[in-house]
């Protein structure tokens, strides 16, 4: 007997952090295609999705980790950091989410998720990180936009905003200078995310769509 299809997952940004370790993680239980650039995927660039679609066939899911951090007091970011912050967290998304969303409505429908960080909904002053939080509020805005738009196909968008999620390549003395303010008393881990990583790709989180769901051990409240 055949065994049951696995199905298709996309993780842009598998090659490390948060994405690595999601991508090792969910291997078992989907059929899973990992994209950054370093295997010669960059999300940002104009026909690259299209190309893979053609190639790979419409995911089921697509998780997209692409957001590069930046803690400079925003008079001192250059034109230079703001297109790549924009580039990273927005853009990335976006230009794949012409492609991607269609496909999967045509397709009946399809989960998707990106990563916004904690505080967002708070509406007061981010001086750590204020340029990265402030095109991370512009990533919300547009997964809620999107997410009112595609539902009826079927195509549920939600947003992870995790807290402080230490791994090999985070930004860990800017981490541990917050460690003090997570009522936890410590840093997350990417495991910390995977709960609700599942959650929000089975059935019973199929109700979930356009939310900022925060995993953060309590810093933002
Ligand atoms: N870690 C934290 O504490 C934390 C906290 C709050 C929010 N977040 C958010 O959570 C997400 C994941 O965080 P992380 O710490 O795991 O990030 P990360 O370590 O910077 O990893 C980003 C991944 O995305 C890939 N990537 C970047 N640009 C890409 C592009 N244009 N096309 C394809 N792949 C691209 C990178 O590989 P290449 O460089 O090879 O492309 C890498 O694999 C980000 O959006 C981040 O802002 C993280």
């Amino acid at each position: 007997m055949d065994a049951v299809r696995k199905k298709p997952l996309w993780i842009v940004g598998g090659s490390q952090g948060i994405g690595k370790y999601l991508r090792e993680s969910l291997d078992a239980d989907y059929e899973l295609h990992s994209f950054s650039r370093r295997e010669g995927f960059d999300f940002a660039e104009e026909g690259v999705v299209r190309e893979l679609l053609v190639d790979r066939g419409t995911p089921f899911a697509w998780i997209h980790c692409p957001g590069s951090f930046l803690e400079v007091p925003l008079l001192e970011t250059s034109a230079q950091d703001w297109e790549e912050l924009l580039r990273s967290n927005l853009w990335s998304f976006l230009n794949a989410a012409k492609t991607i969303l269609p496909a999967m409505g045509d397709e009946g429908g399809g989960r998707v998720l990106t990563f916004g960080a904690a505080a967002l909904g708070q509406r007061r002053a981010k001086l750590r990180g204020p340029a990265y939080f402030a095109v991370k509020e512009a990533l919300l805005s547009v997964v809620q936009s999107l997410a009112k738009e595609w539902a009826p196909r079927g195509v549920l968008l939600n947003l992870i905003s995790p807290g402080l999620i230490a791994h090999e390549h985070s930004a860990r003395e800017s981490q541990e200078r917050m460690r003090s303010k997570v009522p936890l008393g410590r840093l997350g881990n990417p495991s910390d995310l995977l709960g609700l990583v599942r959650l929000l790709l089975s059935p019973q989180g199929s109700y979930l769509v356009g939310q900022e769901l925060v995993v953060d051990g309590g810093l933002s409240l």
